[in-house]
């Protein structure tokens, strides 16, 4: 498909994407590379990420891989800081690292409800706390009459009313999208950072649809959607493309 948007229009800027290396994730990786930025993947597997790499790397795309837990504090830090080394500045945060699986809630053990949690809402947390330094105007890497970053948090719209098998899920977006507000409101005064948040709705060929909606359920869901099909992962990407470039300097 081709880009609604120019080739250069996050040209020069540095993208850290949590889960960037599947997924969703991978083709906002995938896009703003192709757009110019230079791309850093953090995910828990190596081999996944050695694979996201190699194929941005084959796009022409200026990607490296980290591996790392967002919520291990030590590999939250140390992701970020490695960043910075290698592209000496970080612009653009996403946080796309996810947990999910179906469960009712009667079958979910509190530590099965505190890992989604730890994972979606924790690591969100711990990211943009990490990368606060980097992305606040003026901070390192910034030139003076650079503005500040940009967060971008994914979340889901299922938390908006209520959904089967995903208390845990729910209870975990829910917590991103009043962190989006919030840092949206804090960090966006104090340190000109814009913090935004993308709730995708059910999107085809990702981790998250094979897992969570069978074959049947899928092709039954379709009939339910007013297009009648699922959104797609290049719908989401170029939502991202469009908030973290200049282009949404207003958003
Ligand atoms: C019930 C489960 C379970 C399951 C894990 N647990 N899987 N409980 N049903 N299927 C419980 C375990 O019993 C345990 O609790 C606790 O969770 C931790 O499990 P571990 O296996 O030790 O955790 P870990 O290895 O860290 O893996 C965490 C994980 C992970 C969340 C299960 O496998 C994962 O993240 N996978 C999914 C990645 C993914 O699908 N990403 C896309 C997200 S899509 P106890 O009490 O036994 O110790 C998305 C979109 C949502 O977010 C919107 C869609 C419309």
């Amino acid at each position: 498909m081709e880009s609604p948007f120019r080739a250069d229009i996050v040209k020069g800027k540095v993208a850290l994407i949590t889960g960037g290396a599947s997924g969703i994730g991978l083709e906002i990786s995938t896009q703003f590379g192709n757009h110019g930025a230079s791309v850093a993947v953090m995910g828990r597997r190596k081999h996944i990420i050695d694979s996201a790499v190699e194929s941005l790397r084959s796009l022409g795309i200026s990607a490296i891989g980290f591996q790392g837990d967002v919520r291990k504090p030590e590999d939250a830090k140390r992701v970020v800081e490695s960043t910075f080394q290698h592209f000496g500045r970080i612009d653009i945060l996403v946080n796309a690292a996810a947990g999910n699986f179906l469960v009712s809630p009667e079958d979910l053990s509190p530590n099965g409800f505190r890992t989604v949690m730890d994972i979606d809402a924790v690591g969100t947390f711990t990211m943009c706390h990490e990368a606060l330094k980097y992305l606040k105007k003026g901070g390192p890497g910034r030139s003076s009459s650079d503005s500040g970053g940009v967060i971008l948090n994914i979340t889901a719209t299922l938390h908006y009313t209520a959904s089967w098998y995903q208390i845990h899920v729910s209870a975990a977006k829910a917590a991103v999208d009043a962190m989006t507000r919030n840092l949206a409101l804090e960090w966006g005064t104090d340190y000109d950072i814009r913090v935004n948040g993308i709730a995708p709705g059910p999107i085809g060929d990702t981790p998250g649809m094979s897992k969570l909606a069978p074959q049947e359920i899928d092709s039954k869901a379709r009939d339910y959607m007013p297009l009648f099909k699922l959104g797609e992962k290049w719908d989401i990407a170029m939502a991202a493309l469009y908030l973290s470039s200049d282009a949404g300097l207003v958003a």
